[in-house]
């Protein structure tokens, strides 16, 4: 069984995108929405199997600077594989991974992140022993020259000041941002994550069910983080069960089922029983037909 829940959307039947696609400016709601650009990502016979579990199998994808794609899918059906194939957290059993013009083989996470790949984890991947701040800037961590010696030492202030601005943009309420995430609820944690992102600039943002374990509020302004993305022109992967939130938020809508692409489709040309009806199995597009 799956918990989508069906939303609206257009009333024209689905239609192939070209992966290449030809539009220039796209118009979702009442928001212009700025011209997509080249390829960032490219995916091509990307597979994962776990001895004789095909958790992913021949997935080809495509996105460009710009565009916000939603992966969905059933339970089970390869989205995260597909997630940790991309930012190397597994390495992939077979296919190429294209990323910002050149193919890629991260030797981990923080390789993938280096690269420009900044990736909420739908097991939120935060150093429980730290606090907020810590967690936010690992890695990045603030320096300020030394007075004292020829050395750069780390500037908390200005880090946990950073720290607090970041987490209002996602609304979560965290007592205090000195308390280390193992004590911390999984919205918390999902927030920290978000937070992260929010705070750096990246070439190429996943979120992997984002908002699965927040509240309202909280769901609410993760998706005003994800429009920010959308306006400054970033491109973003957002993995979601939500049926509403992808409608609202994304270009394209790229089915997985079984491990298998079985339909890419543009948001204005689709519906949200159309795209019920792929994830289930009940229709399948015609060049992914392997996939029925
Ligand atoms: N480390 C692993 N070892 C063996 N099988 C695995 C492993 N990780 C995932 N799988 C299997 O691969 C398949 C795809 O799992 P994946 O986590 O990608 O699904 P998903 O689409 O993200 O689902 P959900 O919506 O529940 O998050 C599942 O059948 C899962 O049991
Ligand atoms: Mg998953």
């Amino acid at each position: 069984m799956t918990d989508l829940q069906t939303g609206p959307g257009a009333q024209t039947g689905p239609q192939t995108v070209q992966q290449t696609g030809q539009q220039t400016v796209q118009q979702t709601g009442q928001q212009t929405r700025p011209p997509l650009g080249d390829v960032i990502l490219e995916t091509r016979d990307l597979t994962k199997h776990y001895g004789g579990v095909h958790a992913l199998e021949g997935a080809n994808f495509s996105l460009r600077r710009g565009e916000h794609v939603a992966i969905m899918g059933d339970h089970g059906a390869g989205k995260s594989t597909f997630v940790r194939q991309i930012t190397a957290v597994e390495q992939r059993t077979r296919g190429e991974v294209i990323f910002d013009g050149r193919p890629v083989n991260f030797e981990g996470p923080l390789d993938a992140r280096e690269a420009g790949i900044e990736t909420v984890f739908q097991t939120p991947a935060l150093a429980d022993h730290l606090d907020v701040s810590d967690n936010l800037f690992l890695g990045r961590e603030r320096t300020m020259w030394n007075w004292l010696g020829p050395f750069r030492r780390l500037d908390y202030k200005a880090m946990r000041a950073d720290t607090m601005t970041a987490l209002q943009k996602t609304g979560v309420k965290i007592p205090s941002i000195r308390n280390t995430i193992e004590n911390m609820s999984g919205g918390q944690r999902q927030c920290v994550a978000i937070a992260r992102t929010a705070t750096f600039h990246s070439k190429l943002t996943i979120m992997d069910e984002p908002t699965a374990a927040l509240g309202v509020q909280e769901t609410a302004q993760v998706e005003n983080i994800i429009r920010t993305l959308k306006e400054a022109g970033e491109p973003l992967i957002l993995i979601s069960h939500n049926m509403r939130q992808v409608m609202d938020l994304c270009d394209r809508i790229v089915v997985f089922r079984q491990g298998r692409n079985c339909a890419n489709l543009r948001v204005e040309d689709t519906t949200g029983g159309d795209v019920f009806a792929y994830i289930t199995g009940a229709k399948t597009q015609a060049e992914y037909a392997d996939a029925a």
